[in-house]
């Protein structure tokens, strides 16, 4: 007997223009809390070779697609990434990055509702050669009641950043980061 055709469910989330910056990523259907949404996936290559890739760039130009996954491994999604690599910075996030054996998922942190824009706080290491107008340079347009202003990690209180090991996160394209 022939085989009922199978029920197509609406894909979780689309990936349209956003009025954050560029492109998007939005819930195209209630997203529950928990939910791991999507893989963050791109050629995972080593800190140097992440330098390299951004040394033309213009040092003012915070544009990147790279997360560090640990001390060892970035993950470039400029190379065979995915559309998870749009999904913007939020100072009130409806979804946070996580890390399971060196693979990094976006998980909801509360139910998403649909055309709600997906969001993570990117919470970009602060070093201590960070230029004085780095808070400019990395400025968050997210539009949270409490925007922090910086897709950077808030400042360490009584004093400034430390060369700290790298954690996991959104990594700047900045050298020697
Ligand atoms: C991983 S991409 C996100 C997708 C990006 N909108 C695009 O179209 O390529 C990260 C970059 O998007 C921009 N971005 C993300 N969230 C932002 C925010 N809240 N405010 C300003 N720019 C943001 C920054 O240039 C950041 O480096
Ligand atoms: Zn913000």
């Amino acid at each position: 007997m022939k085989k009922p055709p199978k029920r197509r469910r609406t894909p979780l989330f689309e990936v349209r223009h956003s009025p954050i910056h560029g492109y998007g990523v939005f819930a195209a259907r209630r997203i529950r809390k928990g939910t791991t949404v999507i893989e963050y996936l791109g050629e995972r290559v080593s800190h140097a070779q992440a330098d390299a890739r951004y040394e033309d760039k213009d040092p003012n130009d915070n544009h990147t697609f790279l997360f560090t996954v640990d001390a060892k491994t970035v993950i470039d999604a400029g190379v065979n990434g995915n559309e998870a690599r749009y999904i913007n910075h939020g100072c009130a996030p409806n979804c946070e990055s996580t890390t399971l054996r060196k693979r990094i998922f976006i998980e909801a942190i509360r139910t998403i509702q649909p055309g709600e824009e997906l969001s993570y706080d990117y919470q970009i290491q602060r070093d201590l050669d960070d230029a004085p107008d780095v808070d400019e340079i990395y400025a968050c347009r997210c539009g949270a009641q409490n925007c922090r202003g910086s897709m950077l990690e808030a400042p360490k209180k009584g004093g400034s950043a430390k060369r700290a090991g790298r954690r996991d996160g959104v990594r700047s394209q900045r050298r020697g980061r």
